[in-house]
């Protein structure tokens, strides 16, 4: 019988994939969120109920409106009666330089960095509170630095840690809120970097060499059992930031 629970968002592949992992060998039942990762996430699922019977699921949403947000949360209250960690992991992240902003992918990269995470908090408060559980927020350890040709992108991770923030004095004392801020782990998927770019990148990170998911799964892991930690990010980035 695993007691804990444990819902991560975007996490069929990639860091939430590791998460998922991760919190599987602590013990954790796992509740995977995807949206177009289907193959993904039932592969994951499959192994993890081949460990143990019923120790994993998966609820599909697309983070791009209020009803969705709320959908995940009755399909999850179908699968598990009760939630101690919610980990608000799924993003989108592209470039946006300015002059070609639109309202439409401002509105994108708010809904699935700072909306849904916002409002996934809201509607998990009555469960995390009966459990004393915890959330932890994955941030970007340069958002609030701002990244060039990003800002939308910067801007709504940067709203994320001001909620986490906030909202950890408002549920405080039954529910600790915290952040962490990955840097340069695992390449983008929908961006081509020559090798050249790369170094150059890497060049900015004092430990000179990208992370590995497992470094963001650790850290994550840790604030959820760190007990006297509310309102913080840390930023795990090879100390780029
Ligand atoms: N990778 C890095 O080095 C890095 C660096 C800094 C910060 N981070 C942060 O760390 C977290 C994980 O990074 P990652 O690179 O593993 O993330 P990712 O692959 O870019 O995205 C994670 C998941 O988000 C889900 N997602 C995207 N749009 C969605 C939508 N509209 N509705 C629902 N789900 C949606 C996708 O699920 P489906 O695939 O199922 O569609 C995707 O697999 C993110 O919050 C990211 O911002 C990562």
């Amino acid at each position: 019988m695993r007691e804990k629970t444990v819902f991560i968002t975007g996490g069929a592949k990639r860091i939430g994939a590791s998460m998922a992992n991760y919190f599987h060998t602590k013990n954790y039942k796992v509740i995977i969120h995807y949206n177009q990762s289907k193959k993904e996430a039932e592969n994951l699922s499959q192994e993890l109920n081949a460990k143990e019977v019923d120790s994993c699921h998966t609820i599909q949403a697309d983070f791009s409106s209020k009803e969705s947000i709320d959908y995940a949360i009755s399909s999850f209250y179908k699968v598990s009666d009760k939630i101690d960690v919610l980990i608000n992991n799924a993003s989108s992240f592209y470039p946006t330089p300015l002059q070609d902003a639109t309202e439409d992918e401002w509105r994108k990269l708010l809904d699935t960095n700072t909306t849904t995470p916002l409002f996934l908090i809201k509607g998990f408060q009555k469960g995390l509170k009966e459990s004393e559980g915890c959330v932890v927020n994955i941030s970007d350890s340069l958002a609030t630095r701002g990244i060039k040709n990003f800002s939308l992108y910067s801007g709504a991770k940067g709203a994320l840690e001001t909620l986490t923030k906030s909202l950890a004095k408002e549920l405080a004392p039954e529910i600790r809120i915290n952040a962490v801020a990955p840097g340069i782990i695992l390449w983008p998927e929908n961006e081509e970097i020559d090798d050249e770019e790369k170094t150059n990148i890497l060049k900015k990170v004092d430990l000179g060499r990208v992370g590995d998911p497992a470094d963001i799964s650790s850290a994550v892991y840790f604030l959820t059992e760190a007990n006297y930690i509310t309102g913080q990010t840390i930023r795990v980035d090879g100390g780029r930031s």
